[in-house]
Parts: C-alpha cells; structure tokens; sequence
C-alpha cells in the first residue's frame, strides 16, 4: 500500500506536458487485434490500467515490444485464444472492449466481466444490444459475457443506441470493422477519444466516417494492415492540472493539448476568474485573486465531462459565493469523493443530482481516501490548495490513469510525494 503525501499551499507554477489519452489508448490497444502485422502506437501513457491491458494481449498471444518510452509495437497476428485472462480483465473497466474486438477478429468471445472504477452501476446493455444487432448469440452471466455468432451469422447493420455511451459506441465500431456490410449507430457518443480510435482503424484501413457526431458509419472492409499511430493528448489529465493551477493561485503553461477539446473545462474556470490563454497545442492558466462561484452540469462531449466532476468541485469548494454542480452522467458519481472534501473543511450539500457547494476561504490538511480515480485526482488538487499536510490513501486509483502525477507535479513546484506504507 502507498499513499501521497501533500504539503500543501503553494501556487502551482511552470510548465506541464500531458501524456497520451487513457481513454484512447485502452480502446486502440484492443482494437489492434483487429490488425493483420505490426501496430507501432506512440504517446502511450504509462499507466497502470495501460500496463493490465497489454499484459492481457500478451497473454493472448500478441507479440509486444516497449522500443522507447510511450511507444508500443503490437502484433496480433498470432493471437488464438479468445478467452483473455478473467482475473486480469476484472482489474479495469476498459477490458470490455475486447468484446468487440475479438468478435469483429475471430467470431466469438469468452470476456470476464470488466471492473475498474465502481462510483456508479455501469451497466454495458448497450454494448450487448449493439453485439446482437451484429448478428451475435450473448450469453451473459454474473461473471462473463459468451459471444459467438447466431444462425443468420455476423454482419453489419443499423444500431440506434438508447443512451449515448462511449463504450457501446467504441465497441460497436471495433466489432463492425472487419464484418460483411454497413453498420450504422444513431445516438453515438462523440468524445475525442471515439474520433482518435475511428482514426486509428481508418490509419489501419478501416473506414469508419461521421465519428465525433451523433451518427458513425462503418463500412466493413477485409482486413487491416499494420501502420504507425499517435494518440491524442489527455483530455481530462490537462483538465486537472488546469483545475490545480486553479485551485492553487497558480500559473501553468499546459503543453501537448488540443485546446479545442478542453473548451469546456477552460470556458468555466474563465467563469470563475482564471485567465486563459489559447495557443496551438498549449494553454496558459493564471489564477490570480480568489475564484468565483459557478454553475456546472455534466455532460456527454462537447459538454462538461463528468470527469472532470470532482476537480472543479474543489475548485467550487474555495471559490466566493456559492457554486451548483449537477450530475448528469453518473448520478452516484459525488459519493466518492464529497466526504473526504468535507472533512477538509469543504460545505457540500449533495440534493438528488446536484452539489451546492458552499465556497470556505481555505481547506486544510487531512487523511483522505481515494474511492475512484478522478476522485483521488480531486483530492490530490486540494490537498496541493489546502492549509498544512494532506495525506491521500488507495492512490492506486489514481496511478490508473495519471503518468508520473508526481514528476509532472514536483517539476511546478509542489511539495508531493509517494510514500510507501
Ligand atoms: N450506460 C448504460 N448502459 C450501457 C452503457 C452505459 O446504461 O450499456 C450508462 C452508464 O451507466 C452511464 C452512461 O450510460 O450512466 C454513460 O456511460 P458510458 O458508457 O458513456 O461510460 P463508459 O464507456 O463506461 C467512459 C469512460 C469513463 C467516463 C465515461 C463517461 C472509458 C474507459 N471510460 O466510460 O471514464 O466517465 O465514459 O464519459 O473510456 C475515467 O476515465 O475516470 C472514467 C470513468
């Protein structure tokens, strides 16, 4: 067991590089056995979900090699074995989408069910639906899913989800690539992370179109060929360094962004007093004075990303006035990390889907527990604001989906560091 010690207080401030997108990558990763030879895929973060998942492929037979930091070449060529790991597949939630990859590849698949983050039920009805809709036979259990295909065999067809999920949406795409047909999902989720994977597979031959709206096309094609790839930048990650930059007073330069995916987030921490700056593939942060109370309600993209829920609630928690947080996503989603904010002198009121969170002129030091990953992130930033040391537990959530979070953090100059029990 490790834990995060924080001394915090002091104004974030210099420049921070943001790694390869979780996101993307736990989707492109799988999506490679799709892919007849070599897959070379650049900016790969170096994280622990990432480091599951390939540990799953080479399980399966997939050949992969780490020639230089954040670039992995993959090859399935050899893969057989359509029964990935159960005890490796239940360590991650993104394990889901070799569902659709092994049943785009080889017609059938034995997938434990994923775990990963657990702050809400997140059930992958729609994943099976879309599965179904491809002509597969799904037996689901408790603890697996069985795919194989049904009498009329698998070929594409026109899936309109009930709710907009990017997972359903990712693994549609991925089981449709290689099947005879059209396939057409209405109501797909249009996060960048589903247009960098529609980039992937078309890089691939795919020929995927219209991902990133609401209607994805994907034309089946015979197969794939190996090519080279880089991933987007991490949305979310650059979202909590600008929250922490935030949330501390700072003043951070955020390298390696597409600034269009971040309007969003930068639009409401403008909302709240930070001045940001807009360049290529950089934002600046300052946050001089104290910020200012705000309105937010989650969303599907291009609207505010229920991951990013908790950072800004503590930037809410040390704002004037008066903040209101809706949850549209993940309506249990406030239930992982509220607490912990409160017992740091955070005024939370959690009423049905929404936080009124009542903003204190400072937070101080304490013993919290991470209970998901982006809540861990949030706990991480007020223990960097707060008065005096802030000792952050489970911080294996947290190393899920952050690279080198205290090399990125030491460098703009907070007092952070892991400390094993
Ligand atoms: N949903 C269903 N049925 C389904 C699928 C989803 O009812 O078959 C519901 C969920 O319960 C939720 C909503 O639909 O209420 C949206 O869920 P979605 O499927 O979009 O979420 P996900 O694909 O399981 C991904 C990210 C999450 C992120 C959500 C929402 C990955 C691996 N995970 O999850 O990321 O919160 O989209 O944007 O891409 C994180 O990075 O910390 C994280 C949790």
């Amino acid at each position: 067991m490790a834990r995060y010690e924080i001394k915090g207080g002091t104004p974030l401030s210099g420049t921070v590089t943001i790694s390869g997108a979780k996101n993307a990558a736990v989707a492109i990763l799988p999506a490679s056995l799709l892919v007849a030879g070599p897959c070379r895929i650049e900016n790969v973060p170096d994280i622990s979900d990432v480091r599951i998942l390939l540990s799953i492929l080479e399980g399966m037979g997939a050949d992969i090699q780490r020639p230089e930091e954040n670039v992995v070449i993959i090859d399935c060529s050899k893969v057989t074995d359509t029964r990935p790991n159960p005890e490796l597949v239940k360590k991650m939630r993104a394990s889901y989408y070799l569902m659709g990859a092994l049943l785009g590849r080889c017609g059938r698949a034995h997938v434990a069910l994923p775990g990963g983050c657990n702050f809400a039920s997140r059930p992958i009805d729609q994943h099976i639906k879309g599965f179904e809709a491809l002509g597969a036979d799904v037996e689901e259990t408790d603890d697996y899913v069985e795919l194989e295909p049904g009498p009329h065999g698998l070929q594409g067809n026109r899936i309109c989800l009930d709710i907009v999920s990017v997972g359903a949406t990712i693994n549609i795409i991925i089981a449709a690539v290689l099947l005879p047909g059209q396939t057409i999902i209405e109501n797909a989720a249009k996060e960048p992370h589903i247009v960098d994977l529609a980039n992937f597979l078309n890089t691939m031959g795919a020929n995927v179109s219209g991902a990133g709206t609401d209607t994805v096309k994907i034309r089946g094609v015979e197969s794939l060929k190996g090519g080279t790839y880089a991933i987007i930048p991490d949305q979310i990650e650059a979202g909590t360094y600008l929250a922490a930059a935030a949330a501390t007073g700072g003043n951070v330069l955020v390298r390696n962004v597409i600034p269009k995916h971040m309007d969003c987030i930068t639009s409401k921490l403008a909302e709240m007093g930070a001045e940001i700056s807009n360049y290529d593939d950089a934002l600046r942060i300052r946050a001089a004075g104290r910020l200012r109370h705000t309105t937010v309600k989650t969303h599907p993209y291009p609207g505010f990303p229920t991951d990013m829920q908790a950072q800004i609630c503590v930037c809410m928690s040390l704002a004037s006035g008066v903040s209101r947080l809706t949850e549209s996503v993940y309506e249990t989603r406030f239930f992982g990390y509220c607490s912990e904010l409160e017992s740091m002198g955070a005024d939370i009121q959690i009423n049905g889907k929404t936080a009124i969170v009542t903003g204190t002129d400072r937070l101080y030091g304490a013993t919290v527990s991470a209970h998901d990953l982006r809540a861990g992130a949030a706990l991480v930033i007020a223990g960097l604001a707060a008065e005096g040391t802030t000792w952050v537990k489970n911080i294996h959530y947290v190393e899920r989906g952050y690279e080198r979070l205290i090399g990125k953090l030491t460098a703009l100059g907070a007092a952070i560091r892991r400390v094993e029990d």
